[in-house]
């Protein structure tokens, strides 16, 4: 069955535009998990621009559905992976300038590297997925370096300025899904996603899960923002 890992990331990008305390992706995490959340997916930043290390370590204890951390291919987090132990990790690229994650991991050109941190995190029980674009070389390396999933970008789907270009993603994600099954890998997806795009996507056969943050942050403080002000006027009040 397809399941829903859910980014928690905006919600310590909130808390750190203040530098304080709330809102706490621990609690975050809490409720969505009681909403039906089958994994909660953070990404540790070099520039712990929002997740911090702490988060992930509470995490670690309090996530009862499964916790992926996503990390750049570096020792440091390595390191990290290695003490906090995540149900897995997806390694993803990284650079301090971009927004957001752009673009999938580059294996074919970094092939020696990311085998050898699969290897050390799978050596020590900690499954790996690498997030690549659904490209036929990118799946094929990835089989090579023997990671258990990949996770495909479907930021190009997302982007897609009309339907004819949407409908061409997809065909491509759906190949690649197809391809690296029958390599033997499990595959995810996401980037992008949102509440009007995601059905195709949750269509393609054998998709094991996405990984949806930004949309569902964006509604929660939408849906959210009545009752915030209606316990306001009352907390006015001393009620
Ligand atoms: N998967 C990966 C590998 C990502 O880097 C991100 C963004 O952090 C996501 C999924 C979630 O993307 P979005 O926030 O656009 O749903």
């Amino acid at each position: 069955m397809l399941t829903l890992g859910v980014n928690i990331d905006h919600i310590a990008t909130i808390r750190q535009a203040r530098r304080t305390v709330e809102p706490d992706p621990v609690a975050a995490a809490v409720l969505a998990e009681l909403a039906g959340a089958d994994g909660i997916t953070v990404h540790l930043r070099e520039d712990r621009r929002h997740i911090q290390d702490r988060d992930v370590h509470l995490l670690r204890q309090t996530v009862r559905s499964h916790l992926n951390l996503e990390m750049a291919a570096i020792d440091e987090m390595v390191n990290i992976a290695l003490e906090v132990k995540p149900d897995y990790v997806t390694l993803v690229p990284e650079k301090r300038e971009e927004v957001t994650t752009e673009g999938g991991l580059n294996i074919v050109a970094q092939s020696d590297r990311i085998g050898e941190i699969v290897d050390k995190l799978q050596s020590a029980g900690i499954p790996v997925s690498l997030f690549i674009d659904a490209d036929e070389a990118q799946i094929a390396e990835s089989v090579k370096v023997q990671a258990k999933f990949i996770e495909l970008h479907t930021g190009q789907y997302a982007e897609a300025k009309n339907e004819a270009n949407r409908q061409k993603e997809l065909t491509i994600l759906a190949k690649g899904c197809a391809q690296a099954i029958e390599a033997g890998l499990r595959v995810n997806a996401g980037h992008g996603l949102t509440y009007w795009n995601v059905y195709p996507v949750a269509c393609i056969p054998g998709m094991e899960e996405l990984n949806i943050g930004h949309t569902i942050i964006s509604r929660a403080a939408l849906v959210g923002i009545e009752r915030a002000v209606r316990e306001m006027k009352q907390a006015m009040q001393g009620k």
